[in-house]
């Protein structure tokens, strides 16, 4: 971990932007989401760049943000689920962040998502099914990116923060140490 930057990755609805929203409140530091920024720039919402561009438009303007995000220093990102798809923004949030893997039941997930209408890849007849996939061809490139994994489902976002906090200061302790 080079700079002060903590990002946050997951599945849909395991809680990234509420509780990167509170961790950045609780650090002082601004809060980045890369979907809304991506919202922002383009001024379309999400659904309507999947309806005229495809998942790979979206994902080329994903990378690009998430490109352009890390280059901030000390801030708190929340990620897209699918960030993580690709091998270029896997190496640009490690080599500028601490990674915290948020995860929770795909129970939690349906409940927490059943009325959204923001995640066209839930736009499905099986929301779990396709969960499911997304979770088993995801799960090792969280896991490889990840410097530790939260689970969301079971303990309350306080719980959450002050595990995230614990293991950042223990993590940025580390370096100045090693750095003396
Ligand atoms: C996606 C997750 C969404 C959004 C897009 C694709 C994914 O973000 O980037 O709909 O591939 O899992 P959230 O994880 O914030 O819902």
């Amino acid at each position: 971990m080079v700079n002060d930057n903590i990002y946050l990755i997951g599945l849909m609805g395991v809680g990234k932007t509420t509780i990167g929203k509170q961790l950045a409140k609780a650090l002082a530091m601004p809060f980045y989401d890369s979907d809304k920024a991506i919202k922002d720039s383009t001024g379309v919402d999400i659904p309507t760049i999947f309806e005229f561009e495809g998942e790979e438009g979206f994902r080329v303007r994903e990378a690009k943000m998430i490109e352009k995000l890390t280059q901030l220093q000390g801030i708190v990102m929340a990620t897209g689920g699918g960030a993580i798809l690709r091998e270029e923004n896997r190496n640009h949030l490690k080599e500028n962040g601490f990674i915290v893997y948020l995860h929770c039941s795909i129970d939690r997930i349906l409940e927490r998502t059943r009325r959204d209408t923001q995640r066209p890849l839930l736009k499905t007849d099986n929301p779990r099914k396709c969960l499911q996939q997304l979770l088993e061809e995801r799960q090792p490139l969280y896991l490889s990116c990840a410097d530790i994994k939260i689970d969301t489902g079971v303990l309350r976002t306080k719980t959450v923060i002050k595990q995230i906090l614990e293991a950042y200061s223990a993590r940025k302790q580390g370096h100045e140490d090693v750095k003396g």
